[in-house]
């Protein structure tokens, strides 16, 4: 079956059995190796990506139910030469460890950070509670997460007064 999708803003056509995984669409017709898999039954959070928006686990995910929608990875929120504020701040405060559960943290609380600029610590735990860490102790990404929404606030609040300034 041909289906077409939406990743991180490109249109994508793959060939695929609409019942595989989106998992494994991304990953291994996709080419978009940053979506871990962890659990492969929706436990773990490693695998998560936003479908239309929200959070989903792909490994739970068929890829025929993501035609003509919007996927996001990790690959969507920044390059390796050019990080987002959040994934910077996950380098620079420890919120990364061996790297297996991040891309799915960072999705997770991009979209917390979406929804929420200035999250409290019990908010950043709660949107994060799907995604298992076995390294960090979930503090330095409790911190991280704190540390990029007031990186999102500042650098908001610069474009509002140039905007205001022009
Ligand atoms: S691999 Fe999908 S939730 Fe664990
Ligand atoms: S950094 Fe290793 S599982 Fe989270």
């Amino acid at each position: 079956m041909k289906i077409s999708l939406s990743v991180n803003g490109t249109r994508r056509e793959i060939e695929s059995p609409p019942l595989a995984r989106l998992l494994d669409a991304l990953r291994h017709q996709l080419g978009l190796t940053g979506t871990k898999e962890g659990c492969a039954e929706g436990e773990c959070g490693a695998c998560t990506v936003l479908l239309d928006g929200e959070p989903v686990n792909a490994c739970l995910v068929a890829v025929g139910q993501c035609e003509g929608r919007e996927i996001t990875t990790v690959e969507g929120l920044g390059a390796a030469e050019h990080l987002s504020p959040l994934q910077r701040c996950f380098v620079d405060h420890g919120g990364a460890q061996c790297g297996i559960c991040t891309p799915g943290v960072l999705i997770s609380a991009e979209h917390l950070l979406r929804r929420d600029p200035d999250p409290s610590e019990a908010a950043i735990r709660e949107a994060l509670a799907g995604n298992l860490c076995r390294c960090t102790g979930y503090q330095r990404i409790v911190e991280s997460v704190r540390i990029a929404a007031v990186l999102r606030r500042e650098a908001a609040d610069a474009s509002q007064g140039v905007k205001g300034a022009s």
